[in-house]
C-alpha cells in the first residue's frame, strides 16, 4: 500500500488475477529444490511439470507480441521510446515536486528489495541450460548474455553478486513467512534453465521478454538512488538491457539465429506464449504496491516472538500481563503495539528518539542491541516517525544521494582474488584447478567447467573462475 505521500502517477496497467493452479503452492519448494544442487532427473521433471502449468495459465491471457517473427524488431523498438517517454513525463514531474512515485520511505524500499529478492538472486537462470550449446554459434548470443549475467566472472559484475551485497549492506534477506508467490518467477527463470532441451522456444520468448527494459528499473534506480540506497544493480540493467546493442538486441539475434527452416509457425507460437511466463508471479511493481508499513511492523513483532516469548522477565509487565504472555500469542501483536502507545512507550509521529521503546533498540546501552536487524529497525523508526520528519534530512545539503555519498568515500569494490589464497575455504577452487590441470583439450576444459556455471554455483570462487575461463574459451582463447 502507498502511503499518503506518494504522488498519483499511473503505474504500469494492472493484469487482472491470473488463475493460480495449484502446482504454485509448490513454488518455494522447487526454487529451493532447483537452487540448491544440480538438479537431478525427478526435480527436472517437476520443473517440466510446473512449466506445462504455467504455460497453460498464460495461454488465455492477451499477448501483445506480434504474430510475426519479422515483427518483433519494430515492437521492441517502439515499446523502447515508450519506456523512454513515460520515463521522460516521471522526470518533468519530480524535477517540478512531485513526491516519489514508489517508495514512500526508506523502509518501503528495502522491503522491495527484499521481497524482490527470489527472482534476482537467480538472475539469469532461464538461460542456464544453454551453456552446453557453446560449440554451435547461433547459440552465442543467449550464452553471451547468459554470461554477462555472470560478470564473465568478475565478482564486481556477476549480477547475483552485486544483489547478495546490496542485501547484505542492508540486513535484507530473510524469507520467513514470504508468500509463495514470490517465488514463482524465480522457480520458472530456474526449471527453463535446467529444462532447456524441451524448452528451447519459450526459453528464446522469456528472454525476449526479460531483456527488455521495464519502466520500473529507472525509477527504481531513480528513487533508491535518492534514498541513499546503491542503485547499482538497476543502473546496471538500464545499460545493459538497452534496444541498440544491449541484451535486448541480442534477445531478438538469438530468435532470428534460432527459428528452424520447418515448422516455423509453431516454433514461433511457443516462442510467444514463453514471453508471456514474465507475466506470472509477482512483479516489481506489485511487491512495491504491497507494502504496509503496520502489516511490516506487525509481521517483524511476530517473526521475533517465536523467541522473545522467553526471554523477558516476569516484571516486565505491559496492561498488567506479561510481555512472555503478550508475545505467547502472535495474533496479540497488533494489541501489543496498541499497549505500547498507550502505555506512553512508543509515541507515534515524533522523534523516535523520544519513544522509550526506541531507546531499548538504539543508542548507548540500548538493552535490546541485536535483537532486530538493520531493515527491522529501519520499518520500526519509519512506523515510530509517521508524520515527523527528521530535521537534519530537510536541509537539502544534507540529505545526500547514494551516488554524492559515495563520492565522499573511498571506493570499496571487488573481492580477494580467491585463487591466490591456499586453504580450507576454497578446496573446490583448488579442486576444479587441478582438474583442469589434467585435461587435455580445450573440449574437455569447457566441459569440466559446465557444472560450475549453474545458479547454484556460478556466483561462487570457483563458479567465478569456471566462469571467466569459460568466457575465454568462447572467445576463442586457451581455456
Ligand atoms: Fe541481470
Amino acid at each position: 500500500m502507498f502511503s499518503d505521500t506518494a504522488v498519483e502517477f499511473p503505474l504500469s496497467p494492472c493484469l487482472p488475477s491470473l488463475p493460480q493452479p495449484a502446482v504454485y503452492d509448490t513454488a518455494r519448494s522447487l526454487y529451493e529444490n532447483l537452487y540448491s544442487a544440480t538438479p537431478d532427473a525427478g526435480i527436472r521433471a517437476r520443473a517440466g511439470k510446473f512449466l506445462d502449468a504455467s504455460l497453460e495459465a498464460v495461454r488465455a491471457l492477451p499477448n501483445d507480441m506480434p504474430a510475426t517473427p519479422q515483427a518483433c524488431g519494430a515492437w521492441m523498438e517502439a515499446k523502447s521510446a515508450h519506456t523512454a517517454q513515460r520515463y521522460a513525463e516521471y522526470l518533468a514531474a519530480r524535477q517540478s515536486g512531485a513526491p516519489r512515485q514508489y517508495f514512500s520511505s526508506e523502509a518501503h524500499a528495502l522491503y522491495f528489495l527484499n521481497e524482490i529478492a527470489p527472482t534476482k538472486l537467480v538472475d539469469g537462470a532461464w538461460l542456464a541450460g544453454l551453456v552446453t550449446q557453446w560449440e554451435d554459434s547461433r547459440f552465442h548470443p543467449l550464452i553471451r548474455t547468459y554470461l554477462e549475467e555472470l560478470g564473465d566472472g568478475a565478482p564486481e559484475l556477476n549480477h547475483v553478486v552485486l544483489y547478495r551485497r546490496l542485501l547484505d549492506a542492508h540486513a535484507c534477506g530473510h524469507r520467513d513467512g514470504m508468500a509463495d508467490s514470490r517465488f514463482v518467477q524465480g522457480a520458472i527463470q530456474l526449471a527453463l534453465g535446467c529444462n532447456a532441451d524441451k524448452y528451447l522456444p519459450e526459453i528464446i520468448g522469456f528472454n525476449l521478454g526479460y531483456e527488455q527494459l521495464p519502466l520500473h528499473l529507472p525509477i527504481t534506480a531513480y528513487e533508491l538512488n535518492e534514498l541513499g540506497i546503491d542503485p547499482y544493480y538497476f543502473t546496471l540493467h538500464i545499460t545493459i538491457d538497452n534496444m541498440a546493442t544491449g541484451h535486448a538486441r541480442r534477445a531478438l539475434d538469438a530468435l532470428q539465429l534460432t527459428l528452424p527452416a520447418r515448422h516455423r509457425a509453431a516454433f514461433f507460437e511457443r516462442v510467444r506464449n514463453g514471453y508471456m511466463l514474465n507475466e506470472l508471479g509477482d512483479g516489481s511493481e506489485s511487491i512495491i504496491r504491497d507494502f504496509d508499513l503496520e502489516q511490516e511492523v506487525i509481521a517483524i513483532f511476530k517473526r521475533k516472538s517465536v523467541f522473545g516469548r522467553h526471554m523477558h522477565s516476569d516484571y516486565c509487565k505491559l496492561a498488567g500481563k506479561s510481555v512472555n504472555a503478550w508475545l505467547a500469542d502472535p495474533g496479540q501483536i497488533p494489541a501489543f503495539l496498541d499497549q505500547l502507545q498507550r502505555g506512553g512507550w512508543i509515541r507515534r509521529n515524533q522523534d523516535p528518539a523520544a519513544s522509550r521503546f526506541w531507546r531499548l533498540l538504539a543508542g548507548e546501552r540500548a538493552e535490546m542491541f541485536g535483537v532486530f536487524t538493520d531493515y527491522e529497525i529501519r520499518v520500526i523508526h519509519d512506523w515510530i516517525a509517521g508524520e515527523w520528519k527528521d530535521p537534519q534530512l530537510q536541509v537539502p545539503s544534507r540529505a545526500l544521494s547514494y551516488r554524492a555519498r559515495r563520492r565522499m568515500e573511498e571506493a570499496d569494490t571487488g573481492l580477494p582474488a580467491p585463487e591466490d589464497a591456499d586453504n580450507d575455504f576454497n578446496e573446490p577452487l583448488r579442486r576444479l584447478c587441478a582438474d583442469l590441470d589434467e585435461a587435455d583439450s580445450k573440449r574437455e576444459r569447457m566441459r569440466m567447467l559446465l557444472p560450475y556455471l549453474g545458479p547454484a554455483s556460478h556466483h561462487t570462487p570457483e563458479g567465478l573462475l569456471a566462469t571467466r575461463l569459460f568466457s575465454q574459451g568462447l572467445r576463442g582463447g586457451a581455456s
